[in-house]
This record gives C-alpha cells, sequence and structure tokens, in this order.
C-alpha cells in the first residue's frame, strides 16, 4: 500500500516543482558501522551551514571480530539511531517543525543497517509532517566536498573506501558517468584484509599506514594488477594473497612486517596514481572550466595516497579537493545535503520518498550498471 503524503495540497506542489529558499535537512546515515546524524541548512546559491553533527562509530562493537559484522551492527544503529538523531537536533537548535525535510542513507550497504535508518527517518519525517527523502550513499560521498568548499560541477571522482573504489564523472547533480571500478574488492578492504593477516587490529589502513612508515616499500614487488591494462577498471583481491605469501615467507620480524606494509600501500598508491593521471588526462570539463578532481572516502586519509594524487593533480594541470577527514569518512552531513540538493532541485515524488524501500545494491551510474550487470558486483555488494 502506498503510504499517503503527509503534506497539505500547496505544499505538495511545492515541494515538487523544487525549493528556491533555503532548506534545513535532518540527515541520517546507518550504511556501514557509522551510526550518524546531521542538521544542515543549505542556501539557495548553494552555499551550506552545518548546524550539528553526531557519528557513532563502532569501533569496540566490531574490533573482536576484526571486521564489521553485519549483525552486530545492524542492533548497535537500532540501539543508538533514536539517541543520535535526538542529540544532533539539541545540539543544532532546530525545532523538528522548522527542519524542510529528513534524509537517510537507503543503500547501497549492509541491509540490516540502512533498514534501522530509514524507519528512524521515516519516523520522524512522519510525525513532524515531513518529506522524508531515500538518499544514496554514494551520491552523499560524491557531493561530500560541496559542504565545505566551492566545489562547483563538473569533477571527477575517486571514491575509495572500504566498500568503494570507483572514478566517477560529476557532471551534475543526478549526472553520474562510472569511468571505471574495482573489478573485485574495494582499496579500503585490501587495507583492513592485509592487517588482518598480519594481526594488526581493525580498521586496517589506519594501522598498516602507521607501520609502512618504518618500512622499506621497495623491499617487496607485490603486483600492481590490472596496472598494465587500458582503461580505469582497478583489482585488489590478488593483493591479499600475494600478502599472505610474504608473510608466511620467514620469520615476521618487526622489520619484515614494516617492509611488508610499504610495499603493499606502494603498490595500491601505484595503481591509483595511474589510473588516476590517466583520468584525468581524459577529462574533459568543457566551457574553459578548471579540473577539479575530488578523492573522496576513508582510504583518501592515507598521506602516501593523498600526496601521489597530489603530484598527479599538478602533473595533469588538475586542483585537487578533498573534503576534510570527517566528512571522507562515513557521516551524516553528505546524507543530508544529497538530500537537500535534491529537493532543492525538485526532483521527489508528491509524498518526498515514502514508499521507498531499502536497496542493498544502487550504483550512481544505473545506466553502466544495466548494461553490464555482472560488473563490479563484489561480496560485500555492489562496488559500483
Ligand atoms: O569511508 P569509510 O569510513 O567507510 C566505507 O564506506 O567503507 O572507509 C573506511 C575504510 C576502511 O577500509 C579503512 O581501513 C580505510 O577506509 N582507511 C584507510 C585509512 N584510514 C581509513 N586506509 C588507508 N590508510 C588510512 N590512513
Ligand atoms: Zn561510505
Amino acid at each position: 500500500m502506498q503510504p499517503t503524503s503527509p503534506l497539505g495540497a500547496p505544499e505538495r506542489r511545492r515541494y515538487i516543482r523544487g525549493m528556491t529558499r533555503t532548506l534545513t535537512i535532518l540527515g541520517i546515515e546507518t550504511s556501514c558501522d557509522e551510526t550518524a546524524a546531521a542538521v544542515i541548512r543549505r542556501a539557495a546559491d548553494g552555499a551550506v551551514e552545518i548546524l550539528s553533527e553526531k557519528v557513532h562509530t563502532q569501533l569496540e562493537e566490531h574490533a573482536p571480530y576484526l571486521g564489521v559484522v553485519p549483525e552486530i551492527a545492524a542492533r548497535a544503529h537500532a540501539e543508538l539511531a533514536d539517541a543520535t538523531v535526538r542529540a544532533a537536533m539539541v545540539e543544532s537548535g532546530v525545532a523538528y517543525s522548522d527542519l524542510d525535510a529528513v534524509a537517510a542513507t537507503s543503500g547501497p550497504g549492509l541491509i540490516g543497517g540502512v533498514l534501522v535508518g530509514m524507519m528512524t527517518g521515516k519516523a520522524v519525517a512522519q510525525a513532524a509532517g515531513k518529506p522524508f527523502l531515500a538518499v544514496n550513499h554514494l551520491e552523499g560521498h560524491a557531493l561530500s566536498p560541496r559542504l565545505t568548499q566551492d566545489c562547483a560541477f563538473p569533477y571527477l571522482l575517486l571514491l575509495v573506501s572500504g566498500g568503494h573504489c570507483q572514478f566517477l564523472e560529476v557532471g551534475g547533480l543526478g549526472a553520474y558517468r562510472r569511468l571505471g571500478s574495482t573489478i573485485d574488492d574495494a582499496a579500503g578492504e585490501a587495507f583492513d584484509k592485509t592487517a588482518k593477516l598480519l594481526g594488526l587490529g581493525f580498521p586496517g589502513g589506519p594501522a598498516v599506514e602507521r607501520i609502512a612508515a618504518d618500512g622499506n616499500p621497495k623491499a617487496i614487488d607485490f603486483p600492481r594488477p590490472l596496472l598494465n591494462r587500458p582503461g580505469l577498471d582497478m583489482s585488489f583481491a590478488g593483493l591479499k594473497t600475494a600478502v599472505a605469501r610474504a608473510a608466511e615467507a620467514g620469520p615476521l620480524s618487526e622489520g619484515r612486517m614494516a617492509d611488508i606494509c610499504a610495499s603493499f600501500q606502494a603498490a595500491i598508491v601505484d595503481v591509483l596514481a595511474e589510473k588516476s593521471r590517466r583520468a584525468l588526462e581524459a577529462f574533459e570539463p568543457g566551457d574553459g572550466q578548471p579540473k577539479r578532481f575530488v578523492v573522496a572516502g576513508g582510504v583518501a586519509a592515507n598521506r602516501a595516497i593523498r600526496s601521489a594524487l597530489e603530484s598527479v593533480a599538478e602533473t595533469t594541470g588538475a586542483r585537487l579537493l578533498a573534503p576534510p577527514m570527517r566528512h571522507c569518512t562515513d557521516n551524516a552531513a553528505m546524507i543530508a545535503l544529497a538530500g537537500a540538493e535534491r529537493l532543492a532541485s525538485g526532483r521527489l515524488g508528491e509524498a518526498g520518498d515514502l514508499g521507498a524501500g531499502a536497496r542493498p545494491r544502487w550504483p550512481l551510474d544505473e545506466a553502466a550498471a544495466k548494461l553490464d550487470p555482472a560488473y563490479a558486483t563484489g561480496r560485500r555488494g555492489a562496488k559500483a
């Protein structure tokens, strides 16, 4: 049964046409292991004010298992979601009645957590008589630099996190062209698996980076999968086997461990840098626009990767824009922004998305995904 709209007829007409005034949006993010809520205000000219941001990262909950356990994540989201939303609303000083809409991640991601976030968002929206907006998590990442910087369309985006690794041309809101993607594991997943193999704990990226600082990046010649193939697809699954072999090859002294981490990181850096160089050379923003290159996602925290991407941007005449760390990793401000931009553009049904269901797989470039449905679908969901 289709839910009825909580809005009156005149309100409904305004929402459908698009909103040109300042919008105040509550965003909710629960697709992986961060329970997050944020309130933002977006002016008609696109300027954003973040009124509050609350994030609980479920580190302690998952640490004993050396990875995110979906059932534990879902339960933790269910316990934390209400309080996180309340805390974000209180800190923002905004009354529920003054919100313009409630946005929640509706996919892709771990289905249990996504459902918790959507139910929370729909309940708040219904109770406050506001539209609910079902947001694509990847659209949130794609728009995240626009939270704090002047980052006009179009731009080239490298999204590198624990669940995703892809190049996208972002032409505008809803205009995403996938240029390449991992065909198996995401780069962050490779960091996490390497850390697990070496007994370094979870999440693996920061631990591997720390230990790599004392190692020799040339000590072991790890494979650079797909590096010499044309195109922008990547593959990181094979690296795990290579790391396992290197770890078994001899005693795992501190020095050897540092060499493995440094050499592994160097392989990832080489692949991301070379593929970024190719993507930037081919990227034509048109109309005399500057080449903007955005890197987002948790792996963008890695200093070796960031500095390699800086040099690539420099040599290709591009400008690297990286959101601050708290907006690289999963957060609710980017979900609120994606909702605000959707609302402002008027691309909504009359009840908002109150009838929307969760979508564990939800590629940004749906046309490309339809043409080749088997492309880049990994164990943990669509990496596209
Ligand atoms: O964006 P994010 O918080 O969540 C996902 O949507 O996946 O990214 C988390 C991923 C993890 O795989 C983590 O190991 C990786 O980002 N990561 C790093 C670093 N910090 C986080 N990888 C490499 N170096 C880092 N410093
Ligand atoms: Zn994410």
